[in-house]
């Protein structure tokens, strides 16, 4: 017989017991989730998961988490005291926050882990703000309490002032080291549930996360909602028609896809159908049985909107079919992308694609480089304008290229964010400066202790994607923090800023400029240009241009370059090198009437916008 009893120092008169515990890591970005996850994992299991979290290629060469990962551990406390651990280690980077909000809403209790060398930053008090309206049970954990700069003390006096009167458990840990980690365990003990033997008829499972695998298929992750389901079940996706059978479900683990015969309510595990094609709307959906009526969505999931736009062309014009089916891939297991198709008379076929941020993009365009081996060029990220013709009509513009044109604009609107700046308070001055440069409003400023203040200020969209949050690290020396949420749409002056590149309009250079900037972006541009394009056998022009009136422009000077001079003596092999070396630059480069430009070119404007 199970006793009743939870408590943490009495794990002993829980024998014959097995319970369940679903646990989400979030924090702002370096605080220590991947690390405590792995000493969480070697503390339960006696294993090593080095290679099931961050493992994919980007993460490693960038050092940060960018896709939520569930492992289930099977754990054995005492003879037959069996605790069963869902963990979900999430990204912290605020790009990736729709992977963070998906974990929170499918795990009962939620790790806040804030770093005691930092103290509370934006993201904490984010994170602390949507869990506490999803109603979640809290650990604040006080992370790298080892560190010499750690002040563990401080940040529990700034965690106090968050949490207020609720009573959520705070722990300091060095999962470096391993102090503290005992008690963490023993508080995560207190707070598992007995697993529940009462089966609903209804059953409706949340489809949390998806991914591609060349044998399986669409793999689904997924929390059971309410009731079973069993190995061969006849489900349906999102209430649709097409009935499909479960022929491998289970959990997945350190040693990798555990299969089970059934998943009960509660459970996190993943679920096959052998689905081969891949759909777009699977991510935040729901299984339900085949014969059964859809039910009201027991979860209020809002999917992510995406808030930056790009357009995705392969450099190499016949690669559209692999880059179809790349995007599509890359797509299903990442629901904050939007996908469209999109074809432009210089770039050929290629992808409109909407993301969460320029990291975002970043990430997507590594991931297109090191998983599918595609080489891309992507045009000028844009967000989304609200443009009012003088017709009446209302359209809204995600890039240059759909600008109507300025004679048939009646009146045109930007998106506006509410951002929340943490930062040490002898930083204010230039914080402030920054916002002002930025078209930024200040709304409203709190100490959080004596050292740190808490500030509020309205900023357009477009200039928080443009580099703000890298100028803000610059301006407190790295201290400041940003969060940020949509707030309303409000009028703006726009205009279409074209990028010539020997007399002809490079379309993936266009870009919507703030109008009083044109001019500066402009020269900023052509400048960039003239770096990053090697001399060719005839004078190159770079221009800026609104409309027929060019703003600024440069010019790459002619050279007569023989690259086999060097090779005097006849030395075949190094002329062969040379020729070849050669070759792999021109397949980076595309043309434009006679001119080349590599891609590195489009990156250093991209760089810039
Ligand atoms: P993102 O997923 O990118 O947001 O990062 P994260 O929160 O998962 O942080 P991660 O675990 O990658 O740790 C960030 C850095 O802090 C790494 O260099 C870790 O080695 C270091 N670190 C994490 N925990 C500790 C700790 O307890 N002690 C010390 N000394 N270093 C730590």
């Amino acid at each position: 017989m199970c006793n009743k009893s939870t408590d943490s120092n009495n794990l002993s008169n829980s024998l014959n017991c097995k319970k369940s515990l679903s646990v989400a890591l979030v924090a702002h970005v370096d605080h220590g989730k991947t690390t405590l996850a792995r000493s969480l994992i070697s503390q339960l299991t006696q294993e090593k998961a080095v290679t099931l979290l961050d493992n994919m290629s980007v993460e490693q060469m960038r050092g940060i988490t960018i896709k939520s990962k569930l492992l289930t551990l099977f754990t054995k406390i005492e003879n037959d005291f069996e605790l069963v651990v869902n963990l979900v280690d999430t990204p912290g980077h605020v790009d990736f926050y729709a992977e963070t909000q998906r974990s929170m809403l499918v795990t009962d209790l939620i790790l806040i882990l804030v770093d005691s060398t930092k103290g509370l930053q934006a993201q904490s008090i984010a994170n602390f703000n949507l869990a506490t309206e999803l109603k979640r049970d809290i650990i604040f954990v006080i992370t790298k309490i080892d560190v010499s700069s750690s002040d563990a003390k401080k940040t529990i006096e700034q965690i106090k002032v968050l949490r207020g009167e609720n009573p959520f458990s705070i722990v300091e840990v060095s999962a470096k080291t391993g102090v503290g980690m005992p008690n963490l365990l023993k508080v995560l003990f207190s707070k598992s549930r007995k697993i529940s033997k009462q089966i609903v008829n209804k059953f409706q499972a949340f489809i949390f996360d998806a991914f591609y695998d060349e044998y399986l298929g669409v793999v689904f992750l997924v929390r059971i909602m309410a009731g079973k389901l069993k190995l061969h079940d006849v489900v349906r996706i999102n209430n649709s028609i097409k009935q499909i059978k479960v022929d491998n479900l289970g959990k997945i683990t350190t040693s990798g896809f555990k299969k089970l015969t059934n998943l009960s309510e509660g459970e996190l595990g993943y679920v096959c159908c052998s689905l081969k094609k891949i759909e777009f709307d699977y991510l935040g959906g729901f299984l339900t049985k085949a014969n059964e009526t859809f039910e009201q969505a027991i979860l209020s999931y809002k999917p992510a909107k995406p808030i930056l736009f790009s357009n995705i062309y392969p450099l190499v014009k016949d690669d559209y079919g692999k880059l179809k089916k790349a995007i599509e891939k890359l797509g299903l297991n990442d629901c904050s992308v939007s996908i469209e198709p999109e074809s432009s008379k210089t770039m050929g076929f290629g992808f409109k694609c909407g993301f969460m941020g320029s990291l975002h993009l970043e990430v997507f365009l590594q991931r297109l480089e090191d998983e599918h081996k595609l080489d891309c060029i992507t045009s000028v990220p844009s967000v989304e304008y609200e443009v009012k013709l003088k017709t009446g009509e209302t359209i809204f513009v995600k890039s240059a290229n759909a600008w109507p044109g300025q004679n048939l604009i009646e009146k045109v609107s930007e998106q506006f964010v509410k951002v929340t700046i943490i930062t040490d308070a002898k930083f204010l001055g230039n914080v402030m400066t920054l916002l002002t440069e930025n078209r930024g409003e200040f709304l409203n400023l709190e100490y959080i202790d004596q050292q740190n203040v808490n500030i509020t200020a309205s900023l357009p969209l477009i200039e928080l994607i443009s580099g703000f949050a890298e100028s803000l690290k610059s301006v407190s020396s790295g201290y400041a923090s940003l969060s940020y949420e949509l707030t309303t749409m409000r009028e703006t002056q726009l205009e279409k800023l074209d990028i010539l590149i020997g007399g002809e309009v490079v379309e993936s250079l266009s870009s919507l400029v703030y109008a009083p900037h044109a001019v500066q972006k402009g020269r900023k541009i052509v400048s960039t240009l003239k770096e990053s394009i090697p001399r060719q056998l005839f004078e190159v022009a770079i221009q800026a241009a609104i409309g027929k009136k060019v703003i600024a422009r440069e010019t790459v000077k002619a050279l007569r370059k023989d690259v086999l001079a060097k090779c005097y003596g006849g030395d075949i092999t190094r002329k062969k090198k040379l020729l070849e070396k050669q070759k792999r630059g021109k397949e980076r480069m595309q043309q434009f009437g006679k001119v080349k430009v590599p891609k590195e070119a489009f990156i250093a404007v991209l760089k810039i916008q």
